[in-house]
């Protein structure tokens, strides 16, 4: 079978090799044709640091070619999306049957695949912040592949929603998310804020900007620091955010609880109240040439990597995916 193992002496540090062994599924596990994948940054890193044959691959969307043997999950032929903890960069892979969520008949393989570490995340930072109807909410690092979605989450859930953006380039996409305004930076600009709750993947000087514009007792979820780290004193709550909370958000691993979060999401891209901006579809054998498009902040939306259909499939229905540009 075909599929990723890491390697430091192959491009990306990543090697498509067909010597993979056959998933071997536990009573309770379903065995999936894998038809798409996506990329996280967190990969990135993962690939660095488990540089000796390890099998990446988290974030995956297909069709299922054997149901679990104990019946639970879905039937055989059923559309999936499924979070994993690895080894979903490969043509096929077993898969714990009560942590797929099934897709509508209008959510292709590729919307699918954006959900479950970038969506999934959003939704829940979200959640922090209980109802925010009404409220104020900063998002930073908005046209991310986490902070996209939790623009659009925001807006959906009726919060007027700020979005920060690397560049004034970004600043169209995050619009089109729905962001109400959109900034470059969090200092030096009077009247910013107050925030009631802020989203943040960046960390860095950033995060200390967002807390000094946090309302009193409001919320600042941090789930990344791809900014670097933060240096944060009580003297930044003083500015308004008096008796405001910090939230370290891990967004979890793959269990039931997922495949609800995974099934709430896909109802959403399938009412059109949720559009995962993609910014580049390609075939699967190019997940290196993505890899590095990724680490230089070369893409504006998730990477999509797509395998051919393991056995002939029902396309009705399906909808294009927002494109940026396609490869
Ligand atoms: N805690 C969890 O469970 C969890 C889950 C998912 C992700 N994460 C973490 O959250 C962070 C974001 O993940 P992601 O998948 O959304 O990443 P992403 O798709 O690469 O997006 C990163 C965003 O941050 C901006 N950015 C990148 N490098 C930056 C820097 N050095 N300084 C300031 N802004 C920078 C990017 O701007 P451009 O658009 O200009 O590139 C983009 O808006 C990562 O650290 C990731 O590991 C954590």
């Amino acid at each position: 079978m075909r599929g990723y193992l890491t390697d430091p002496a192959a491009a990306a540090g990543l090697r498509l090799t067909d010597g993979l062994p056959e998933p071997d599924p536990a009573p309770d596990e379903f065995v999936l044709a894998v038809r798409a994948f996506v990329l996280n940054h967190d990969e990135l890193n993962l690939i660095r640091r488990r540089p000796d044959g390890w099998r990446p691959g988290q974030d995956v969307a297909g069709e299922v070619l054997r149901a679990a043997a104990d019946g639970s999950g879905p039937a055989e032929g059923s559309r999936v999306v499924v979070r994993l903890e690895q080894g979903g960069w490969a043509e096929r892979i077993a898969v714990p049957a009560h942590t797929a969520a099934v897709l509508d008949p209008g959510v292709s393989f590729e919307q699918a695949a954006t959900l479950p570490i970038a969506g999934v995340t959003a939704l829940r930072a979200l959640r922090h912040g209980g109802s925010v109807l009404g409220a104020e909410v900063l998002v930073t690092g908005a046209t991310g592949g986490v902070g996209q979605f939790a623009v659009q989450l925001a807006a959906a859930s009726g919060a007027r929603v700020t979005a920060q953006v690397s560049s004034p380039e970004r600043a169209g996409d995050a619009y089109e998310s729905g962001a109400h305004q959109v900034v470059t930076r969090l200092d030096q600009l009077p009247g910013l804020g107050p925030f009631q709750l802020v989203l943040d993947g960046i960390g860095g000087p950033r995060l200390a900007d967002a807390v000094r514009l946090l309302a009193p007792q409001g919320a600042a979820i941090l789930y990344g620091n791809i900014g670097g780290p933060t240096a944060l004193s009580i003297s930044d709550f003083y500015a308004q955010g008096w008796n405001g909370r910090l939230i370290g958000l891990i967004s979890g691993n793959p269990d039931a609880s997922m495949a609800t979060d995974l099934t709430l999401l896909v109802r959403l891209v399938a009412a059109g109240r949720l559009n995962p901006r993609i910014g580049l579809v390609q075939d699967w054998e190019r997940t290196a040439d993505a890899l590095t498009a990724l680490a230089r902040r070369e893409l504006r939306g998730k990477a999509v990597l797509t395998l051919p259909a393991a056995q002939p499939t029902c396309r009705t229905g399906y909808r294009e995916p927002l494109l940026d540009h396609q490869v």
